[in-house]
């Protein structure tokens, strides 16, 4: 079955995520918001919500949005993460979905970059690779 609802939400400190959050939207069809204009989010089935790390941690403005949205209205979420290890996940985002009783489908890590390390990334290939989860989940849910 192929879901019918979908949104696209991010938080940006240097853009990687609204670059990847931008991609999805535009591969999927679907609307994307940054969080810092309180996008309103309605009845949605699957929820991709884009971010950073930074110092391990989601960014505040993020961690507010999760925490405004109607767990009864949210069916699904996926976490599409930017982070320079590839190693660090949205946990607090988690914790916030969890507690409402949020569905988290799934999290892909795309390679980002702080400074000198990993500079360059996201590339071209790493948003491609945020776009085939997005658009694998899609399909198959
Ligand atoms: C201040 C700062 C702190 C960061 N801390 C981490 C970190 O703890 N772990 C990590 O894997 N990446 C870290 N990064 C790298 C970012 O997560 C990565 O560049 C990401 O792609 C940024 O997304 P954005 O451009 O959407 O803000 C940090 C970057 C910055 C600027």
């Amino acid at each position: 079955m192929q879901v019918e609802s979908v949104r696209v939400v991010y938080a940006t400190k240097t853009k990687h995520s609204k670059k990847i959050a931008e991609a999805i939207g535009s591969a999927l069809k679907a609307e994307v918001s940054n969080v810092t204009d309180r996008p309103r989010v309605e009845e949605v089935e699957l929820l991709f919500i884009v971010g950073g790390v930074y110092g391990g941690d989601s960014l505040p403005e993020l961690l507010d949005f999760v925490r405004n949205l109607d767990g009864d209205k949210v069916q699904h979420a996926a976490l599409v993460t930017s982070c320079a290890s590839k190693k660090h996940r949205q946990e607090k985002v988690r914790q916030i979905l969890a507690g409402k009783g949020i569905d988290i489908v799934d999290e892909f890590l795309c390679q980002g970059s702080f400074l000198l390390y990993k500079w360059g990334r996201p590339n071209k290939r790493d948003v491609q690779g945020a776009v085939d989860f997005a658009k694998g989940l899609q399909e198959t849910m």
